[in-house]
């Protein structure tokens, strides 16, 4: 696996830990009135953490499910291509949708994937996401809700990776490629 510099924080644990919390709050109160348990699709894999952490909170009803689609391949920028590697197997349709995702960078993804979503005909599709790069967007979406707005950075841990590897960090770092030069040893 490649190597990267942790540059530094972004965003540490107790952050999370209160945002996921305000943002399950939320959530929960925004969907109290849904006569159904709402559809839950959570994009593989780097929103199982932020996923796990939020539905636990949630104090409504949901069905659980989760899709993967590749758009990005390990490297330092998005490629503009959307491929969906694994589809949902739970039906949708007529149901309130709330797809969760990681980070929503350029937009492709989540708006590939809510486009994908409308044709299983659900009643409603929202998007929630740990992180949002604004300065990135080449496609307009609309996040119903956001953790945190960050800067134009590469970013890992809490589910982000680098090569598959990093996800399982409990905060979030920027991040930068190793050049060969040797490090200072890390805590
Ligand atoms: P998009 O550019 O909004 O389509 O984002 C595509 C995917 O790229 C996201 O779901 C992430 O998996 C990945 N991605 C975007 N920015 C970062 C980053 O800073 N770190 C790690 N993965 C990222």
């Amino acid at each position: 696996m490649a190597e990267v510099n942790l540059d530094r924080l972004l965003v540490g644990r107790e952050a999370i830990e209160r945002r996921v919390g305000e943002l399950a709050e939320q959530i929960s109160a925004d969907y109290s009135g849904a006569a159904a348990p709402i559809s839950i699709i959570v994009v593989l894999k780097g929103a199982v953490f932020f996923a796990m952490d939020l539905l636990r909170q949630l104090a409504i009803p949901a069905r659980i499910d989760f899709v993967q689609v590749s758009s990005y391949h390990g490297r330092f920028d998005s490629v503009g291509e959307v491929t969906l590697q694994k589809d949902i197997t739970m039906a949708i349709g007529g149901t309130d949708v709330l797809l969760i995702e990681d980070i929503v960078d350029t937009g492709l993804t989540a708006s590939w994937l809510i486009e994908h979503l409308q044709t299983h005909r659900p009643r409603s599709v929202r998007l929630a996401t740990l992180l949002s790069k604004p300065d990135r967007r080449r496609m307009p979406v609309t996040i119903d809700y956001t953790g945190f707005v960050i800067p134009d950075a590469f970013v890992l841990g809490y589910g982000l990776d680098f090569e598959e590897g990093y996800r399982h960090l409990p905060e979030v770092y920027v991040a930068s490629p190793r050049t060969g030069e040797p490090e200072p040893h890390r805590e």
